[in-house]
C-alpha cells in the first residue's frame, strides 16, 4: 500500500485513533509489536488555532513513531485550514480528518460523523485542507448517518475527488455508535468500486488474528485498522501480523508478561504526565491489560484505589505470586471487546 510518500512494505496493520488511549506511552508498544501505521488521538480544530497546550502535546511525537498521523476534527472550515497548517509544522507524515466521531457534542456542533449529513460541506472542508497542506490528507469515516442514510459508496468517490490518498472506512453508522456489529460490506463495495483508486482501510471489530485475514479476504481491502482489541493488548499486532505471514496462532501473552507490560506503560505515563495523574489513568486500562484472566476482578479491584507506583508494582508482585506467574498459552480465548466509550 502507498499513502502519498508512504509506502508499506507489509500488508497494513493500522492502530485506530482513540481519543484519551492512544497517546504517546500507548503507541510506544503498538509500534514495538509492529503497528504499521499509528494516529494520534484526535485533536480539535477549535483548541489548536487557540494554541491550546493539552491539543498540542497530543500532536507530539517520536521519530521513532514514524510514520504517524495527526487526526483533526471540527465544524468550521477556516479553523480546520488554519489547524492543518500548525499540526503541519509539527510535521508528522499525514494528516487525517475524523468524520467519524459520534459523541453528541462534537456531531451536535457539524463536526466528526456530523458531517455526514452534510456531504457538501464535508466535501468543501476536505479540499480545503488537502489544499492547506504538503502532507497527505487521509480520511476517517462511517458508513453513514444512519441506517437510512448509508451514504458511503458516493461519499468515497467525493472524498477521492478531492484529493485525499486513502479513506478509513468504520463499518457502523453513526447511530449505532458502537453497538451491534460492524458490517463491511459496504466498505468491500467501496473497495471493489473501478472508480476507487486510492487504499481503502477497513475497520470494525477486528480482535483477534483470524477476523484479520478473515476480513482481508473478505472484503479485499488494503489494509486493517484495530483499535479496542489493542487496548491493554498490543501485542495484538504481533499476532495478527504474523498470522498473516506464516498461518501460526501465537498465543496471547502470559500473566507475568501482562504485568510486566503493563508496568512499564505506568512508567512511560508517569514521565509524560506525573506520577499522581499518571496512576489515576491506568485504573481505566487495568481491565483491559488483564481481559480474560480468569478471576482477576478482585485484584482488579485491589488496584483500583492505588495512588502510587510502588503500590502498584507491589500489588501486581502479589497478584503474580498468588495467580503464578501462570502462561496462558493454549488457553484459547481471544480477549474479546475492548472498552466502549469514545
Ligand atoms: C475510547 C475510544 C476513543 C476513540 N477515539 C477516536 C478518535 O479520536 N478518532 C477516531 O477517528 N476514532 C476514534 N474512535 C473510534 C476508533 O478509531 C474505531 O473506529 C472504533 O473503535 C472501531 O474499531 P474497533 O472495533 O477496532 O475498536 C475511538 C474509539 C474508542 C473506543
Amino acid at each position: 500500500m502507498q499513502i502519498g510518500n508512504i509506502t508499506f512494505k507489509d500488508y497494513p496493520v493500522i492502530l485506530a485513533p482513540m481519543e484519551d488511549i492512544t497517546d504517546a506511552p500507548f503507541r510506544f508498544f503498538c509500534k514495538r509489536y509492529g503497528a504499521d501505521l499509528m494516529y494520534t488521538e484526535f485533536v480539535s480544530s477549535e483548541a489548536l488555532v487557540r494554541f491550546a497546550g493539552k491539543s498540542l502535546l497530543k500532536m507530539d511525537f517520536d521519530e521513532g513513531e514514524r510514520p504517524i498521523g495527526v487526526q483533526v476534527f471540527g465544524h468550521d472550515i477556516r479553523s480546520m485550514v488554519r489547524a492543518t497548517e500548525i499540526a503541519s509544522a509539527m510535521n508528522p507524515d499525514l494528516i487525517d480528518i475524523n468524520y467519524g466521531c459520534p459523541v453528541k457534542k462534537v456531531v451536535n456542533r457539524g463536526a466528526g460523523a456530523g458531517l455526514l449529513r452534510d456531504v457538501p460541506r464535508m466535501i468543501a472542508m476536505t479540499r480545503a485542507v488537502v489544499d492547506a497542506t504538503v502532507l497527505p490528507v487521509t480520511v476517517k469515516t462511517r458508513l453513514g448517518w444512519d441506517e437510512q442514510s448509508k451514504n458511503i459508496e458516493t461519499v468515497a468517490e467525493m472524498l477521492q475527488d478531492t484529493g485525499i490518498r486513502a479513506l478509513t472506512i468504520h463499518g457502523r453508522t453513526r447511530s449505532q455508535l458502537y453497538s451491534g456489529k460492524a458490517d463491511w460490506t459496504l466498505i468491500g463495495k467501496v473497495k471493489n468500486n473501478p472508480r476507487i483508486t486510492i487504499p481503502v482501510i477497513g475497520n470494525g471489530d477486528i480482535d483477534s488474528p483470524q477476523t484479520a485475514r478473515q476480513m482481508i479476504d473478505t472484503y479485499g481491502v488494503d489494509g486493517i485498522m484495530v483499535g479496542r482489541a489493542a487496548v491493554g493488548n498490543p501485542y495484538l499486532f504481533h499476532r495478527i501480523k504474523h498470522y498473516l505471514k506464516t498461518g501460526e496462532n501465537l498465543p496471547e501473552l502470559s500473566l507475568e508478561a501482562r504485568a510486566t507490560l503493563c508496568l512499564e506503560h505506568l512508567e512511560r505515563c508517569i514521565a509524560l504526565r506525573g506520577e499522581r495523574v499518571a496512576v489515576i489513568e491506568m485504573r481505566k486500562l487495568y481491565p483491559a491489560w488483564f481481559r480474560g484472566i480468569p478471576g482477576f476482578k478482585p485484584y482488579r479491584m485491589k488496584l483500583m484505589p492505588l495512588t502510587t507506583v510502588a503500590e502498584v508494582r507491589h500489588t501486581l508482585d502479589e497478584i503474580l505470586e498468588r495467580c503464578g506467574r501462570s502462561d496462558l498459552s493454549g488457553s484459547g480465548g481471544e480477549y474479546g471487546q475492548g472498552i466502549r466509550t469514545e
